[in-house]
């Protein structure tokens, strides 16, 4: 399969990538993050961890339009259909709207929301004229649910689970899956130096688990929504 991934050097892009690297079928990734080094020694690695796999990586930041658009380009002058895209890259600030800094809803949309639509309009006449391909979309609770801290995060998850479920609807008839993924909390960088226990928070391998099962069913069911929770519920 052709796997694209944004955020793919850490976190839950990271762990996704790995899981289906992991299945030994000698997947194509192409993968994107904003720091060219870490990007590099994470693609590197994953190349050598699985020889079959062929890893590509491009290192662009995807809430500016002009560099998430050359990135799905990039994509596309490779000449193969896209099977999977996980629209990962994100960014978590805490924040209330009350007191979060002038900007922060401008920067967690552009970072959370358009980062999404700008690569998934470019690679999607594509998809459609191949009548194949999965979106997965990494939605949060924060996308369902309002809380303390919320803020401009919130807001911006809200909206990327809106684009999530319209692309739903639109692709029902051209054979192209969409899955919104909510995770709760799993311990990955963007939790490092808070103080909370690991060991209270999910995996990011449970999460790459379920992409990597819902992108394994027949051609005729789609997961339209994968909520996950640590087991001791939200923090
Ligand atoms: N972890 C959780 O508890 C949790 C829960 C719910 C939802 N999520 C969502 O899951 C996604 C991944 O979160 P994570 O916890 O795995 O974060 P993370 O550990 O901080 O990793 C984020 C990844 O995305 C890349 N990235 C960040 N901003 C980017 C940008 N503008 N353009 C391109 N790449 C960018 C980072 O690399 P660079 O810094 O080099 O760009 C890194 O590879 C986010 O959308 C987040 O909102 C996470």
């Amino acid at each position: 399969m052709n796997i694209v991934i944004t955020g793919a050097s850490k976190g839950l892009g990271k762990a996704i990538s790995e899981k289906f690297a992991a299945d030994k079928q000698g997947h194509s990734f192409f993968l994107c993050a904003r720091n060219a080094e870490t990007l590099k020694a994470f693609a590197t690695e994953l190349q050598a961890r699985f020889p079959r796999t062929t890893v590509n990586f491009y290192a662009c930041d995807m809430g500016v339009k002009a560099e998430a658009e050359a990135f799905a380009n990039w994509v596309l002058g490779f000449n193969k259909p896209v099977d999977i895209l996980v629209n990962n890259a994100g960014q978590f600030v805490p924040g209330s709207i009350s007191n979060e800094p002038e900007g922060v809803l401008e920067q967690m949309i552009q970072v959370n929301l358009y980062s999404a639509y700008y690569l998934t309009r470019v690679l999607l006449p594509h998809m459609i004229q191949a009548r194949q391909g999965h979106i997965f979309n990494m939605c949060s609770i924060a996308s369902l649910k309002a809380y303390d801290n919320g803020g401009a995060y919130s807001i911006s998850k809200y909206a990327l689970a809106g684009f999530s479920r319209n692309l739903r609807e639109e692709l029902k008839p051209h054979q192209v899956k969409v899955t919104a993924v909510y995770p709760g909390a799993a311990y990955t960088d963007s939790w490092s130096g808070s103080g909370v226990d690991p060991q209270r928070l999910m995996d990011a391998g449970d999460i790459a688990e379920m992409v990597y099962a819902t992108a394994h069913l027949s051609p005729r069911a789609c997961v339209e929504d994968i909520i996950l929770r640590p087991q001791l519920g939200d923090l």
